[in-house]
Formats: structure tokens, sequence, C-alpha cells
């Protein structure tokens, strides 16, 4: 009857460490104690619990001393950590262990018994303890008394701030390399020499700043280079203040949440609270940001390459035309040359348009011109291609042309001024000098592949009956940690299925409460338009910026409720500079409001009525609406229709710079959807309307261009398409005529004489200034052009910006 002993050791072990498991936790650590890495509970928790200090495994059998929060979240198995103290020098899963040494020193040593890591606190003859807050700061300080830490972890970050942790002069932030690896990237937030909170790339080839942007003067990008105390803080309210003049609430400001601010892997630096969304469990999301489009963050494609963003996809890479990737998994290596440099063959260019490469000139060529540029660069077997920018200096539009030495930071949107890259000639097939690389196109990261680290340890001798006995325990051992593996296995299978992705997508705006906008807004009292969709407001948000305040009409609500939820999901995820801005909505009841950045000098229509425009600003507002559609209609990734494209829908804002607004009628289609797309019912504006509404035809993005055809005459010839349906202006036949037709029958009429002489006939009389007769003929042709009723004879919106620059050029 001796078969039944190992049994019961077994259920006793079993048993027992079952019952001793929620061991009751440590707060301190006192002189001459250790935490040890094999020991899974010997972990420090503040008396909170909220935090957990222990080690945290970082690869196969490599660990970290970290702290992070106790809880993991519902859907990702691993707690967020939010402090390291050996990020690039993991320690051994076994032997390893942090202890707070007699003399004072708090030290990590490895198996080995080498010392990877230490607080260099020795000679404190005090009695000292290691406590972990409820701040989550791991601070070693006397035992008795409230005296200064001796050493406190908030002085040390890694990559993430807590609330009310002083960021100073001495501090810095480091990114890891990626989702996976958790040793030191390339990017750093620190305070720069010159005072100023800064945002670094500092990767073994190149060094660069890249917040605030380095082409805008400190006092541009709002911060201050006077203050020397360098100090910043996020406080537990969501606001964010340094002295460099730096400041913004996060968008859940006031509520009391667990927030971090982090330094992300890809450079951006956010702000992330944890909202509880009941059923799905908890997420960190993002309540602010550095950057909404992370192309502007520098080296983060690598050399010779060019970076697209979307909200939907992230950050894309592609190698310039020419190159090729120099490694498969890591986009920081960016892309090398195919073919041999400084050969001695004969070059050509590939142009880019929408393309800027930052940095890197290793001359300018000002008030140049293009054949110029490219001599200049064909005779330099060092310049690799250069960007020919038309600019202002002291007072002068000009040609300038930068010589790159090197092709880095190349990002991709909007940006109007072309870049050349050089290449040999036999690289460069007509076809391709005039490229438009497409977002589309591009090639995503592979996903970072995590790598297994084996860190050594020496054996020790041990005698032979201690190795017995050794062998006797780890038998029993194996068979407990059997008996555990199946246990959680069947408890942790479904969670293990779940845990993914580790950054929850920022929601991108704010939702409001119906009382917050009613106090905005002063109980809605100032009414600045009104539109079919509803009534917009002027309000003064808590946080002091003015918006504009769209409640929609509740008579209509059904209808309301779509053109709300169509509003709300495809400018949530809109980003450019000729669109309008959207800071959040409010669904509360019956109420259906969307909260816009306001625009002072109102809209497009208002401002054609009063007469406020020469034609210098009616040409930028042509190109900025032009660009606007173009990002609607094909940088996004998606096409978006606007679908009401018309002066009420376009807002001006101090300096005149147009910005689209208004996508209650817009509609989400897939690429390859858009050739039978079909709307159920009419949309759109009478006036601006394709013929395709009316002949039931094919929606496409042609209606856009038909509709900014419209209002480009509209702003030339000062009559509005809709009166002009309404009086009948113009008709001889009896027959309604549309302005499109009127300017057509005006130019027909002019046929055979002097070029250009109908232009008198149709340009408002009203508008005052020189106009440049070349420019604005040009400007009607193209608005004609677009206005084509047959929609395959109309130019595609980005086309129509390419010929509105080039038009820009010419003057
Ligand atoms: C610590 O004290 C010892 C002896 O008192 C001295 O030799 C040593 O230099 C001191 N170390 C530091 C870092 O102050
Ligand atoms: C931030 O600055 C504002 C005004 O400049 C001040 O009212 C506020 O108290 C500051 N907040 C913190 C946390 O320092
Ligand atoms: C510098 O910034 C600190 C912290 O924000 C502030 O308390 C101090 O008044 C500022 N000093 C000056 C001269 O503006
Ligand atoms: C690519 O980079 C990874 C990680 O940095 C490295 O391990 C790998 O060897 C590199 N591959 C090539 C082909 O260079
Ligand atoms: C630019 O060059 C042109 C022709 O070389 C010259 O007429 C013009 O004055 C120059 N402009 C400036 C601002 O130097
Ligand atoms: C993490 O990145 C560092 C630096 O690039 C590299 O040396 C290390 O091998 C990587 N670790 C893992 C686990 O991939």
């Amino acid at each position: 009857m001796f078969w039944h002993i190992p049994i019961l050791i077994i259920l006793y072990n079993f048993l027992f460490t079952y019952s001793s498991s929620p061991s009751s936790p440590t707060h301190s650590l006192s002189k001459g104690s250790s935490v040890y890495v094999d020991r899974k509970d010997d972990n420090l928790v503040s008396p909170n619990k909220l935090f957990t200090a222990g080690f945290y495994e970082v690869g196969t059998n490599a660990y970290c001393f970290s702290i992070w929060f106790t809880e993991p979240l519902a859907q990702n198995m691993n707690p967020t950590v939010i402090w390291m103290a050996n990020r690039d020098m993991p320690v051994n899963g076994k032997h390893s262990k942090l202890s707070l040494q007699d003399d004072g020193d708090l030290v990590l040593h490895d198996a080995d018994q080498s010392i990877v890591w230490s607080t260099e606190t020795k000679n404190t003859s005090r009695s000292l303890s290691l406590q972990l807050e409820d701040t989550g700061n791991l601070v070693l300080r006397e035992v008795n008394g409230d005296s200064v830490p001796v050493w406190e972890s908030f002085d040390h970050p890694t990559d993430t701030l807590l609330p009310d942790q002083l960021f100073t002069k001495n501090s810095q932030l480091i990114s890891s390399r990626s989702n996976a690896n958790f040793s030191s990237g390339y990017f750093r937030l620190y305070f720069e020499n010159n005072n100023v909170l800064s945002l670094l790339y500092n990767s073994p080839e190149i060094t660069s700043v890249y917040w605030p942007p380095p082409y805008q003067k400190t006092w541009e990008a709002g911060r201050s280079a006077y203050n020397n105390s360098r100090i910043a803080k996020l406080d537990s309210q969501g606001q964010f203040n340094s002295s460099d003049d730096l400041g913004f609430f996060v968008w859940d400001f006031g509520m009391s949440r667990q927030r971090i601010m982090k330094l992300d892997y890809d450079g951006n630096i956010r702000v992330y609270s944890l909202i509880d969304h009941q059923k799905e469990g908890k997420k960190w999301e993002v309540q602010w940001q550095a950057f909404s489009g992370s192309c502007k963050i520098h080296g983060v494609c690598g050399p010779n390459s060019l970076c697209t963003y979307s909200q939907e996809t992230g950050r894309k890479c592609a190698c310039v035309p020419g190159y090729k990737r120099k490694n498969q998994t890591d986009w920081t290596f960016g892309c090398e040359p195919k073919f041999r440099t400084c050969a001695q063959v004969s070059e050509d260019y590939i142009k880019l348009r929408f393309v800027e490469f930052y940095g890197f000139d290793m001359s300018v060529l000002l008030n140049s011109t293009l054949e110029a540029c490219k001599q200049a660069c064909l005779n330099d077997c060092k310049c690799k291609g250069f960007q020919f920018k038309f600019e202002n200096t002291n007072y002068n539009y000009n040609y300038n042309c930068y010589l790159k030495s090197l092709l880095y930071n190349g990002y991709q949107r909007g940006f109007r001024d072309p870049m050349y890259i050089k290449l040999p000639k036999q690289l460069v097939s007509p076809a391709q000098q005039a490229l438009i690389v497409k977002g589309s196109n591009l090639i995503c990261p592979e996903q970072q592949q995590i790598m297994p680290i084996q860190r050594s340890y020496e054996k020790k001798h041990a005698s032979s009956s201690l190795k017995f006995l050794l062998w006797f325990v780890y038998g029993i051992g194996i068979m407990e940690v059997l008996l555990v593996l199946i246990f959680f296995y069947i408890t942790l299978k479904d969670s293990f299925r779940t845990a993914k992705s580790y950054f929850p997508i920022a929601s991108g705006f704010k939702r409001f409460t119906y009382t917050e906008l009613k106090t905005a807004t002063r109980n809605f009292s100032k009414e600045i338009g009104r539109g079919g969709a509803g009534v917009v407001y002027k309000g003064k948000l808590s946080d002091d910026r003015t918006a504009g305040i769209k409640m929609l009409k509740e008579g209509n609500i059904h209808q309301g409720e779509a053109e709300f939820q169509a509003e709300i999901s495809t400018i949530g995820r809109l980003n450019h500079m000729n669109l309008i801005e959207t800071w959040g909505y409010c669904i509360e009841g019956k109420h259906r409001l969307v909260v816009y950045e306001y625009m002072e000098n109102g809209s497009l229509a208002t401002c054609l009525n009063s007469n406020k425009l020469d034609w210098g600003k009616k040409l930028e507002i042509a190109i900025g609406t032009a660009k606007g559609l173009a990002y609607l209609h094909e940088e996004c990734l998606e096409w978006v229709l606007h679908c009401d494209v018309k002066p009420h829908n376009i807002l001006l804002d101090a300096d005149y710079n147009p910005k689209v607004a208004d996508f209650g009628l817009s509609k989400l289609f897939d690429r390859g959807a858009i050739e039978n797309s079909c709307f159920s019912r009419i949309r759109g504006t009478r006036g601006y309307m394709a013929p395709e509404w009316v002949f039931n035809l094919p929606i496409t993005s042609k209606v856009d261009v038909y509709s900014y055809g419209v209002v480009v005459l509209e702003m030339i010839t000062g009559k509005s398409p809709l009166q002009m349906l309404q009086l009948g202006e113009g008709s001889s036949s009896g027959r309604d005529q549309t302005l499109v037709e009127w300017v057509r029958s005006k130019i027909r009429e002019h046929i055979g004489s002097q070029n250009g002489a109908w232009i008198e006939e149709i340009v408002d009389g009203r508008t005052c200034g020189e106009y440049d007769t070349r420019a604005l003929i040009n400007l009607v042709k193209v608005a004609l052009q677009c206005a084509e009723d047959d929609r395959d004879a109309r130019p595609s919106m980005s086309q129509v910006v390419n010929i509105l620059l080039d038009l820009r050029y010419d003057d």
C-alpha cells in the first residue's frame, strides 16, 4: 500500500501551491533582501494594488526588472509596462535577482552574478527601503520620515510618463525598438539646448529634430525658448504644461481615468486613457498625439524611401523608384540603389509630384531654372536628386533648387513642389518620367519578428547527495508543473486567442455632452450659418478654443441621423489642410451635433456676396479646394465623394485658406466597387449637380469635379448658378440656361476675334485688383473641362491640382 504515497505528495504539493498562491503582496524591500526572477509571485505591489514591480519576460528566458499596471487588459494578456531598469540588457530567467544591498545600492544581478544595472546609491549608511508607491513611482528612501528620496524611478523614465511625474532637464523618454522589442529605439523626447521640448530621431547614421517642426520658428510653433527651468508635467486631470509654453488638454480632460504619456516606437508621442468598454473590457485609447499623420516623423522609412499615412492603414513605406528594399523585416534600414552610384553613365530624372524630402541639402540654387538645376545635379555625382521649389525669398517669388546628398524623410501629401530623382538613363522609361507614387501601391512594412534572446549563465557544481535530492525535487516539480499547466491551459486557452494588438486606434475626436455644448454656445445664441442639414452656431469650448457647432435639424431627425452617421464616420478619419477639422460630436436624445474648428471668414458664398476677395485669393481658393477634394478622392486610399460641393461648403480661415466642409452627403466607396456604385436618392444642390444625377447614371468622383467646375466659374463670373436658373438669365431661346452654358456661349460668340477677348465679358466686374489674363483664361478652360457633360471628359481632381499649380508657376 505504498503506491498512494507519491500521489499524496503530489496532491499535497498541488493543494499547497494553490492555497498559498495569492500570497500577501509585498509593498517594500528592506536592506539585505532581494526580488528573485525565478519566484513568480515575488513582486512588489503598490498599496493601492494598481502597480506591480518585478521581472517581466521580454523574450525567451530574458527578463527585465519592470513596473507595470497590475491588471492585464482584457484584450491583451500582456500587462502595460511603464518602466524598465535594464531594457537593453535583459537578464536570465534563472538565478537573476534585484537586491537592496547592505551598502545601500540597489543592484540587478544576472545569473552569472554580473551587475547589469544599479542605482549607484552606495555609501548611504542610513537604513533604506525600496517601495512602490501608489503613483507608480519606485522609491528608495529612508525608513523613517518623508525625507527626499535617495533614488526614484520617476527621475529615470524609459518611454512612459505617468500623471504628475515631473519631466525635467535631466529626463528623457526613449522609444522602444518595436512593439515586440523593448530595447532602446531611435526616437527621443528631451529638452533641447534652446529650452524647447523636442523630439529627436537619433539613429546610427543620422540625427535630426522633427518636433517642433524644424521648418517653423520656435514662436511659430507656439513655443518659447526663454524659460530655462525646463520642466513639464501631465497633471491628473489631463492637462499638460511645459515651461516652453507647450500646453494641451487631452480629449477626456477632467475625467478621472488612468493615463499614460508614451513615446511610441513609431516616434509619435501620445497620451492614452484607460477606457472601460464594459463588454469588451478595458482599452488604452489615444487622447492626444503630437502628429496626426506620422510621416512627418523623421527616419520612419529609412533612407531612399517614401512614406504615406492614412488613419485606416497607418504608416506605409515604399522605395523611391530605382531603389530596392534593404532589409525585408525592418524599414528603418530603408532602400538601396539598384544601380552603381557615380558610375559615369548617362543619367536622367524621374519627377515625383506631391513629395517632399526634408533636410540633407548639399547646396541651394536661388532664383534658378529647371535646366540649371538638372545640370547642377548631373555635375555632382554625390547629388541624388533635387527639390524644385517655388517660394517666397525676400518678398520675391522665385524657383529655388535644393540639391540633396541623401534622400531622407521623404513623405507624400499635398506638397506642391516636385522632387526630381536622378537615375541612370536605362532606369528611366518615358512612362515613368512624371510619376505620382500612389499610396495604394505602397508595400506594408511587415510585422516585426520576435527574436529569442539567449542569456547564458555558469552552472554551479553540486555534491552528489545534493544532486540526488535535487533530482527528486525536480521529479516532483515537473509533475506539479504539468498539472498546473493543464489547469492553466484549460482556463486560459480562450484568453490567449484574443491576445493581440497593443495600441487601440484613436477615436479621433471627443464626444461632448449636450450641456457642454449648450454652455459653449451660450444657449445657442450666435448663429453663423444655416444649411440643409442644420444650423451652425459659434461657441467657445471649455479649453478656450472657438468652434463652429452644427446642430442637425430635429424635425428631420431620421434623415439627419443618417447624414450624421455618414459625416462622423467619414470626417473622423480625414486630415488635410484643405479639409475642415472635426473636433467632436454629441449624440444625446434627439440632439445630434458636430463640433468643427471655427473659420474666421465664414463661407466662400458669403465672401463672394460681400465681394471680399481679389483675384490672387480666388486662384488660391480654387487651388486649395481642388487639393482638399483630390485628397478626398485619391489620397485617402478609399474614395470619398463629397456630393455637395458648393460655395456654402467651402469655408475660409483668417488667411482666406479654403477648407472643404460638410461631408454630410458623402458616401464611402471601395475602390473596386466604384464603377457600379449607385446612390439611392439624389443628393446635392441644384445648379451645382452633375448631369449623372438627373440621368440616373453611375455616380463617381466625377460628380464632385463637375460641381467644382461650377464653383470656379461662379468665382470668376460672380454669377450664382442657382439664380441664373431662376431668372432664366442669358436665355435667348426661352429655355433655362446653366452658368456653364452661358460661359460657353460667350466664348463661342468671340470665335475668330482676338484670343481671350471673351474673358473681359465674363469676369466679375466688381472684383477689384489686377488679373493675369492668361492665368484667368486657363482657369476658365479648366473649369469648363471639369463641367463637361460627359464624365469621362472631365479630369480627375488631382489632375486639376497639377494643372492649376503649373498655371501658378507660369505667372
Ligand atoms: C564609499 O566609501 C568608501 C569608504 O568609506 C570610499 O572608499 C569610497 O570611495 C566611497 N565611494 C563613493 C562612491 O563615495
Ligand atoms: C498650466 O498652465 C495654466 C495656465 O498657463 C495654469 O492655469 C495651470 O494651472 C497649469 N497647470 C499645471 C499642471 O501646471
Ligand atoms: C518658467 O516656467 C515655469 C514652469 O512652467 C514657471 O513657473 C515660471 O514662471 C516660468 N518663468 C518665466 C520667467 O516665465
Ligand atoms: C534585418 O534586420 C534584422 C533586425 O534588425 C536582422 O536581424 C536581420 O539580420 C536583417 N536582415 C538582413 C537581410 O540584413
Ligand atoms: C531672377 O532671375 C531673373 C533672370 O535671371 C532676373 O530677371 C530676376 O531679377 C531675378 N530675381 C531676383 C529676385 O533675383
Ligand atoms: C531588439 O533590438 C535590438 C536593437 O536593434 C537588437 O539588438 C535586439 O536583438 C532586438 N531584440 C529582439 C528580441 O529582437
